[in-house]
């Protein structure tokens, strides 16, 4: 079923040195979409590339004794063979030293000349070569890049300029009409203090290096790397084509993807470039946050780089891509550890998705000689199963629609968890015990293969090895019809009489070490002394001191803010869902005054989980949030991001 087309791109990166985590985190997000698109049935163009133009490329590649060209071929060999490891599954992969590149973005450079919007003037300004931007004296403090830190030079030199102050109306308009335009909104907010504070005319091209796209009526004069790359995501489409069917088919573009460190280029250069040439503005520029580490943010300049290789070559593609697209709620920044990749493995992979298909696999063969019965009567907790399959299936396609990843994995892992539990409630073995329940049994065992399709559907565009290993599994190898998108709409496409058949782990544990035993000695260890304290009564004068146990009775836990609104017609409530281990709650808590709604989603904050719920406006609060007050100032207590401890975890 073809329900249209969709155009998703990644930035095109800097072949400069070999990619780290942080680029592949953007491009398996953009496959991931991409294949949630072809899944869902939409005819996908999914784009990614190199842009190899600049002055930096060129030193770069001086430096190592090579001419540019010869060293970034190097390079996009290394890129497109990480991008095959790591499943990314791009419909084309542009360069911009190609001819067909070159020419569109010459052309559009043409144009605007001819009608105006290009023109001749003299450049002075602080320049950073690294960054390939100009700065004002104000911006540049110190003689500083502020981007990155680096000293910026003057840079005086003749050059074309581009009246992008000609078009800053039109261009606030539309992202005023169009909330969708730029996500999520705290980008977009940003974008329009940026725009109203006046754009300044963009100088467009540089004659103090040669290493680019060539002015055609002015050869001295490179193009602006800026312009030359954000074209790509046309020229990809219109160039070196026979016609102009992939343009037709496919512009504009429904997603720019990248990080916010290059938002401003695609939501004012490019949409004003757009207007300028008379072409059609993408739908969506989508910007996720960025994946740190515990020193600041990973960058190949820094020298402080992951390589991705390295992981996959460890750990698996699938479980890599899970953890990049788990880990980094939408739009926030996340900080990478190997400790919190392996906690992933172990715990959602392994224990949970693993240990199910394990587990429900295995009992199939021991009672039903391997073969999946028809399911008989569905009964209360059968009917609990399926309607989790229902909401988990509706919340995740409402996520993929928003590119919330991370939720739309958090909506999978409920049925995950939900389906786990209901092989403890329903004791398949205590069924089998008793030929008179041999049909309840079928059930049960038909229940649990049905929802591991589910499950195994929805988890397809993050996961793409795991599939078939478990179509092997639950025996559905041969059945494609029962492994598509649309043969979700109802419960019970699972081919009753399939044979399943066990297979090696998914997702085989990781081996820590013993920290966790260590953690709980130590915590024996200070429960004993105090309980020998006590024992040995309290010191006089120590009445309001509480004893370990009362303590206790509080059940603090982690909880992560999934989503957070204002409570209608209140000033001070907002309205929290937060993930507590598997399951998800909904508080309401009175911190509108201190905290937008935007600025909470992804944080990890302590909940008292066991007080009693309370009804506030009408809202089922499950629960407090804890923060600090004295005076008008309040802070919620949040956990330590660095240290990635999981929602549920409990606080002692
Ligand atoms: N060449 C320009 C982009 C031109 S697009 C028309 C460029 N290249 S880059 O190699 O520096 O890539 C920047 C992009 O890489 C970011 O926007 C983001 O998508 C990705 N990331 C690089 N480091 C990252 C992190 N540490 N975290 C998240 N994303 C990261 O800018």
């Amino acid at each position: 079923m073809n329900k249209g087309t969709f155009y998703i791109t990644t930035p095109i990166y800097y072949p400069s040195d070999n990619l780290h985590i942080g680029h592949a985190y953007t491009t398996v997000a953009a496959d991931t979409i991409a294949r949630y698109k072809r899944m869902t049935g939409y005819e996908t163009w999914f784009l990614t590339g190199t842009d190899e133009h600049g002055q930096k490329i060129q030193r770069t590649a001086k430096s190592k004794g090579m001419e540019p060209k010869e060293f970034v071929d190097g390079i996009v060999t290394g890129i497109k063979r990480l991008w095959k490891t790591m499943e990314v599954s791009y419909n084309d992969f542009i360069r911009t030293t190609e001819e067909r590149h070159k020419k569109v973005v010459q052309d559009i450079f043409v144009k605007l000349y001819e009608q105006g919007d290009i023109y001749k003037s003299e450049y002075e300004g602080l320049y950073c070569t690294p960054c390939e931007t100009f700065w004002t004296e104000r911006q540049a403090e110190g003689n500083l890049c502020p981007d990155c830190g680096r000293p910026v030079e003057l840079v005086k030199e003749e050059s074309y300029f581009f009246k992008m102050s000609k078009y800053a109306d039109r261009l606030l308009a539309h992202i005023e009409e169009n909330p969708e335009f730029i996500r999520p909104v705290s980008r977009r907010n940003e974008m329009i203090n940026f725009i109203k504070q006046g754009l300044e005319d963009l100088c467009v091209s540089r004659t103090t290096f040669d290493w680019g796209i060539k002015v055609p009526f002015d050869p001295r004069h490179v193009i602006y790397v800026w312009i030359d790359a954000l074209t790509n995501y046309y020229s990809a489409l219109a160039g070196g084509q026979p016609d102009d069917s992939l343009v037709k088919k496919f512009w504009p573009a429904d997603v720019h993807l990248m990080a916010k460190d290059i938002v401003r280029f695609h939501s004012i250069i490019w949409p004003i470039i757009l207007m300028a040439a008379g072409l059609e503005l993408p739908r969506c520029i989508v910007a996720h946050g960025w994946l740190l580490l515990e020193g600041g943010k990973m960058s190949k300049s820094k020298g402080n780089v992951i390589d991705p290789l390295v992981l996959v070559d460890k750990y698996g593609v699938d479980s890599v891509r899970y953890y990049l697209l788990r880990e980094l709620p939408f739009g926030a920044d996340g900080y990478y550890s190997e400790d919190a990749l392996v906690q992933r493995i172990n715990t959602d992979l392994a224990n949970d998705l693993g240990n199910l298909v394990s587990r429900s696999v295995a009992v199939v063969e021991k009672y039903f000689n391997g073969e999946v019965k028809p399911p008989a009567e569905y009964e209360e907790v059968d009917q609990d199963l399926i309607k989790t399959a229902g909401e988990a299936l509706r919340e995740y396609e409402q996520m993929m629609e928003k590119y919330e990843l991370s939720n739309a994995l958090g909506s999978v892992w409920r049925l995950v968890n939900r389906a786990n539990k209901y092989i403890d409630e329903t004791a398949p073995w205590i069924l089998a015990k008793d030929d008179s329940m041999s049909a309840r049994l079928g059930t049960v065992l038909y229940s649990l293969m049905e929802a591991i399709r589910f499950i195994t559907v929805m988890v397809s565009p993050f996961m793409p090895q795991l599939p078939p290993r478990i179509w092997q599994q639950i025996g559905l190898a041969g059945f494609e019809n029962a492994r598509t998108w649309d043969s979700l709409k109802e419960w019970g496409g699972y081919p009753a009489g399939s044979r399943v058949k066990r297979g090696p782990a998914l997702f085989p544990r990781i081996e820590t070490g013993n920290a966790a035993g260590e953690e709980q000695n130590a915590g024996r260890e200070i429960k004993e002394a105090v309980e020998k304290n006590n024992a040995a009564g309290a010191p006089a004068g120590d009445a309001d001191l509480i004893s370990i146990e009362e303590f206790a009775r509080v059940d603090l836990r982690v909880a992560e803010i999934i989503r957070a609104e204002k409570v209608e017609n209140t000033d001070k409530l907002l309205k929290l869902e937060v993930a507590l281990g598997a399951g998800r709650r909904t508080l309401v808590a009175g911190i509108a005054n201190h905290y937008s709604p935007e600025d909470l989603v992804g944080r990890k904050i302590i909940v008292v989980a066991n007080l009693k719920p309370v009804k506030l406006r009408g809202i089922l609060s499950e629960g407090m949030i804890l923060a600090a007050s004295e005076g008008e100032s309040l802070g919620i207590i949040t956990v330590d991001p660095v240290k990635n401890v999981p929602s549920g975890a409990r606080v002692k």
